[in-house]
């Protein structure tokens, strides 16, 4: 971090305009505004922004779906989704949209840039095309039976039975999943960012620290596979920009959607009289973007090219963060893990969040997980029991004999000085991220100061009229330790120190962290935190379990006719008993399962078939199975005759059965009493 008086410019990923913000989002804008807030408790000037990445074809769709235009949606979701990060406290300074005047014209003026530059060339391709929609389908919105393992309804890139990748081109009896309609192969014109033209910048921008280094690896490996032209352009009917002298030509979302950050900092600026130019011209702009590890290739490849191709800035940082998992597994619908913001803040105040989240954060790439016992184990016995405790047990006793005014001395200077010279540790981890360290600190001094709390007993010291200045002392030592630390930890629960400031009477400050309150008044003591309950996390799966049924219903409502098209199309053909009969099905014990590292959804399974028969099977369901270690024991079944495949990974003898709905894919098993071997019927 530079040490010089330039301001930070702050960004979180701009969330899409096509659905509601959920726990995972969450960890991203908890995280950044945890940063933000103790940049600005230091006093460092920073500009924190992000808005909602608005265009291309899924929010297209989706509001087609919806019956509504995508203006109105997106203004719907806007609102929602600014509505949810206040009820977190998100402090940003700015919220704005990627369908926006500003936006328009810092992607124009990028684009055009770039074209003068030589970065820019055009090509005729031929992708597939509903011809009933009359559009070009993305590779999600096409499906079709698998070339290499025959899966039917696979997407248009890969299979997720088999792991194939492929060309949507190559998928046998393709179908648009928009009309249900058979594609044709049509050629157009496209757009291409001349990405391998900037392979030397990239690589000296990634090796100047701008990522963690377990990412700057991963990027290596990309250019050692060798970067290549980006297309950068769509046709008609799209929801986005026209390309300039175009005609019917869209830039690809996320061509403006990163650009959807300078739009956002050029409204703010434009409101409060900061230069734009001049603060993004400045090659020394100290830029920081956080994101999540999925969008690592727009952030740390195309975007940084084309800010330098058109003369910009360049990112200093891009902050990775890894996934949400909710009790040790992908957030998942039916089982009611996939929370919304919304739904969360009906059953619990965004403190409880905000300290959990923090309390795992590391300034690492792993996934995080919230562990729903432990999130109500932990916010009880640390904010409750250590921290508000300290103040609970104490205040009172200033309020009932002292009138309210504090003593004028601290009882244990030395254990007063432990708090002061915590700051230096507490700084270094705010500034490296790892939120973790702060709440292991803090948690650590609260013990200290319940100790010397517990060990002073001022409840005793209380009923003897004698140790009235003894009492007034320890009360005053108590309280003081308890400003120190809810200092600490003002940028992460900035309600509990807000009500604190209040009834200490004091401003929460880095620069007065060091002054003890001697002789000052306070206010009346009023709770400051209300213990959460195991029940109410019950309460919160079950209306999210609901969320998802009303969600789908109007969905259902509007997508009556496209779904009885898709049925035509894509019904399997009927067979009889004796084809039936040609699938050999068996049980089988797992004896081993575990990831392919180089592969998203695949994981490897040992199996046990009886009569010491040993396979190996390599199956998709990786996504729902965190770990996968758990599976050794369990009984699966197999299709025994499967003709062996060879993958990229090795053999696979076999196929595990497994069943799904949206993107999710459960393994099937045996009931007890099954063998490995046994015949299934
Ligand atoms: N619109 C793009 C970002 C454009 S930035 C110019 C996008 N949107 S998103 O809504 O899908 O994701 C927004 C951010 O949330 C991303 O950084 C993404 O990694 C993060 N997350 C989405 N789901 C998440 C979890 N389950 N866990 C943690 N972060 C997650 O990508
Ligand atoms: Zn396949």
């Amino acid at each position: 971090m530079s040490s010089d008086k330039k301001p930070i410019l702050i960004t979180t990923a701009l969330p899409y305009a096509n659905g509601s913000i959920h726990l995972g989002h969450m960890l991203e804008h908890i995280q950044v505004d945890i940063f933000v807030r103790f940049l600005r408790m230091i006093g460092r000037k920073v500009y924190f922004v992000c808005a909602d990445d608005q265009h291309g074809s899924p929010i297209m769709l989706k509001a087609k779906q919806l019956n509504k235009t995508p203006e109105e949606m997106i203004a719907e979701v806007e609102q929602e989704h600014q509505h949810d990060f206040a009820g977190f406290d998100i402090s940003y300074d700015n919220y704005y949209r990627t369908n926006s005047p500003e936006n328009q014209e810092i992607s124009n003026k990028i684009y055009k840039t770039l074209r003068e530059k030589g970065f820019i060339k055009s090509k005729t391709i031929s992708q597939l095309y509903d011809p009933q929609e009359n559009m070009f389908l993305p590779d999600r919105f096409v499906k079709g039976t698998c070339p290499k393992c025959k899966a039917a309804d696979q997407y248009g890139d890969n299979c997720e039975v088999c792991g194939a990748t492929y060309a949507p081109t190559e998928l046998i009896s393709p179908y648009s999943t928009i009309s249900g309609a058979t594609p044709i192969l049509k050629e157009s014109e496209h757009y291409f960012f001349d990405l391998p033209q900037f392979s030397d910048f990239l690589k000296s921008w990634i090796s100047s620290g701008t990522v963690q280094d377990e990412m700057a690896n991963k990027l290596q490996e990309w250019f050692n596979s060798g970067l290549q032209m980006w297309d950068i352009s769509r046709d008609a009917p799209y929801f986005g920009f026209k390309i300039p002298d175009s005609d019917n030509k869209y830039f690809y979302v996320w061509l403006d959607a990163p650009v959807g950050y300078l739009a956002s900092f050029k409204n703010l600026f434009d409101r409060i009289g900061v230069d734009f130019e001049e603060t993004f011209r400045d090659p020394d702009a100290e830029l920081y973007h956080f994101i999540g590890k999925d969008i690592l290739y727009f952030h740390t490849l195309f975007w940084p090219a084309m800010l330098k191709g058109a003369d910009y800035a360049t990112p200093k940082k891009v902050f990775v963060h890894g996934y949400v998992t909710v009790n040790g597994a992908k957030m998942s619908k039916s089982k009611g893990t996939f929370i919304k913001a919304s739904t969360y803040l009906k059953h619990f105040t965004p403190e409880c969040l905000r300290y959990y989240y923090a309390s795992k954060i590391n300034g690492k790439i792993d996934d995080l997980d919230l562990n729903l016992e432990d999130f109500v184990a932990k916010v009880n016995a640390d904010i409750v029991n250590k921290l508000v405790n300290l103040a609970s047990r104490t205040a009172g006793f200033i309020t009932k004999f002292f009138d309210g005014k504090l003593a004028a001395t601290i009882d244990d200077e030395a254990l007063y000085n432990k708090f002061i010279h915590a700051q230096d540790t507490i700084k270094e981890a705010y500034l490296n991220r790892e939120f973790n360290k702060v709440v292991r600190e803090v948690m650590a001094l609260a013990d200290d100061a319940n100790r010397y709390v517990d060990e002073k007993a001022p409840w005793v010291l209380a009923k003897d009229e004698s140790k009235r200045a003894e009492l007034h002392n320890i009360c005053t030592m108590s309280l003081n330790l308890y400003k120190i630390l809810i200092s600490f930890v003002a940028p992460i629960l900035p309600r509990l120190s807000k009500a604190s400031a209040e009834f200490l009477n004091v401003e929460l400050t880095w620069d007065n962290l060091a002054t003890p309150l001697l002789g000052t008044n306070i206010n009346k003591f009023k709770a400051l935190f209300t213990r959460i309950d195991q029940k109410e996390v019950a309460a919160m799966i079950e209306d999210s379990k609901k969320d998802l049924a009303a969600a789908a219903k109007t969905l259902d409502k509007k997508d009556t006719k496209d779904t009885k098209k898709k049925d035509e199309v894509a019904a399997p053909s009927q067979i009889t008993i004796d084809d039936f009969a040609k699938v050999d099905l068996r049980a089988a014990l797992v004896l081993n399962c575990e990831e392919v590292p180089e592969s998203k959804k695949l994981l490897r399974f040992e199996l046990d078939l009886g009569n010491g028969e040993k396979r190996q099977i390599f199956s998709g369901i990786k996504s729902a199975y965190q770990n996968p270690q758990e599976l050794i024991g369990r009984y699966v079944i197999v299709v025994y005759n499967l003709l062996p495949r060879k993958m990229k990974f090795g053999l696979s003898e076999g196929m595990i059965l497994s069943a799904g709905h949206d993107n999710e894919i459960f393994l099937l098993s045996a009931d007890s009493g099954v063998k490995a071997g046994d015949k299934v019927m």
